[in-house]
């Protein structure tokens, strides 16, 4: 990436963000080592008398297999994995990068934030490093936080990552909600550039919908109070995924001045199948644009819209020049859209 990028001096805002755009230069994954199919999990919830299919999985959520992170791996580590190739992607050492910010709600301690560990890994002792917590929105919360960022001038590089181990908060006697979920991270390396990178980002949340999904539980004085495991009213969470994914859509596009049809890929939150689909429907984007991993990683939660990214840009699916839409939705409620150029 060798282009001119303005420097930033006291100019007014509206020249700062006509001239210097956020632009990825690199995407990672990070994935643990076992795969579990629907079968394998079948299998083992039925040594404890839970019964589930292959067929109903598939057919209710599209999901096939995921990965289950093992006791060495989390957030940190497979965040770290992530970071790496999307580095080496980017042809960028960890020294230049300003900034680290990673989205997780399953974060390797309380404190201090899964940023700073992975900021120690690399070697970088200078970077501003933190965690964003907006659930299964995550990635393009912290998207659009480094975006401001770079175009405020702020930092030049950022490196953010959606890390999530959903697998240790869900409750593994809940079929209706065990079946659904996978471990993974994924990466992206954001730089200042003169040429258009992210284009808009349209981010919001409703407080008064934190019912219908939630892990309520928090230490306190060594125990652990509220429920610890994950809740979810699975129809409401699906009503409310399909209409605020196709609004931020549309918001992200009337920010950019863009038409739906200027979408070369669109890459909603994987949490569902059905959900993906009945959003490119709404916002009347063919099916073929939308890239779809739900299948093989289940919902990653922060770590699924890089991962999906990830995979279709080092498939050779996402070409320089084009835009892509990325969207999550989760617990918060949260949601957004963040409209990027390759
Ligand atoms: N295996 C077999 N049967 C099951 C399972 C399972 N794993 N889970 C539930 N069932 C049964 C239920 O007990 C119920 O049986 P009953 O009719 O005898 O009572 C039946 O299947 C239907 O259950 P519903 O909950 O009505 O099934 P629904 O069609 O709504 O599908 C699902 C459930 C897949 C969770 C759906 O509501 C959904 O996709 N919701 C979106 C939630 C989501 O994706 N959440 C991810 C986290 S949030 C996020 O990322 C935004």
């Amino acid at each position: 990436m060798n282009d001119a990028v303005p420097a930033v001096t006291a100019v007014s805002d509206s020249q700062i963000l006509k001239n210097r755009y956020a632009k990825i230069i690199g995407t990672g994954s990070g994935i643990p080592a076992r795969a579990v199919s629907n079968q394998m999990l079948a299998d083992e919830l039925a040594t404890r008398n839970i019964e589930t299919s292959d067929e109903w999985i598939v057919a209710r959520t599209g999901i096939r297999s995921r990965y289950i992170a093992g006791a060495d791996e989390t957030a940190g580590t497979l965040g770290l994995q992530a970071a790496r190739r999307a580095l080496e992607m980017a042809g960028r050492d960890a020294q230049e990068i300003d900034l680290i910010l990673v989205a997780t709600s399953t974060p390797d301690h309380v404190f201090p934030a899964t940023a700073c560990l992975i900021q120690g890994w690399l070697g970088n002792r200078k970077a501003m490093a933190f965690d964003l917590q907006a659930a299964c929105s995550g990635f393009v919360y912290a998207l659009s936080v480094a975006n401001s960022m770079i175009i405020s001038g702020q930092v030049r590089r950022a490196l953010v990552i959606g890390a999530d181990l959903i697998s240790r908060i869900v409750d593994w006697n809940d079929r209706s909600t065990c079946v659904l979920f996978g471990d993974g991270a994924g990466a992206v390396v954001l730089e200042a550039s003169s040429t258009p990178g992210v284009l808009s980002c349209a981010m919001h949340a409703d407080g008064t919908l934190t019912e219908m999904l939630n892990t309520a539980g928090r230490m306190c004085n060594g125990a652990i109070v509220n429920h610890p495991y994950l809740r979810m009213d699975g129809q409401a969470v699906f009503k409310t995924a399909v209409t605020v994914l196709e609004q931020c859509a549309r918001e992200a596009l009337a920010m950019a001045d863009l038409p739906v049809t200027a979408i070369d890929w669109l890459i909603p939150h994987q949490a569902n199948l059905r959900i993906l689909q009945a959003t490119a429907k709404r916002l009347g984007v063919p099916e073929e644009k939308m890239i779809v991993s739900v299948d093989q990683f289940g919902n990653t939660s922060a770590a699924s819209v890089p991962l999906a990214l990830d995979r279709a840009v080092r498939a050779g699916q996402i070409k320089p020049g084009h835009k892509i839409m990325l969207q999550g939705v989760g617990g918060g409620m949260t949601w957004g859209a963040a409209l990027v150029q390759f």
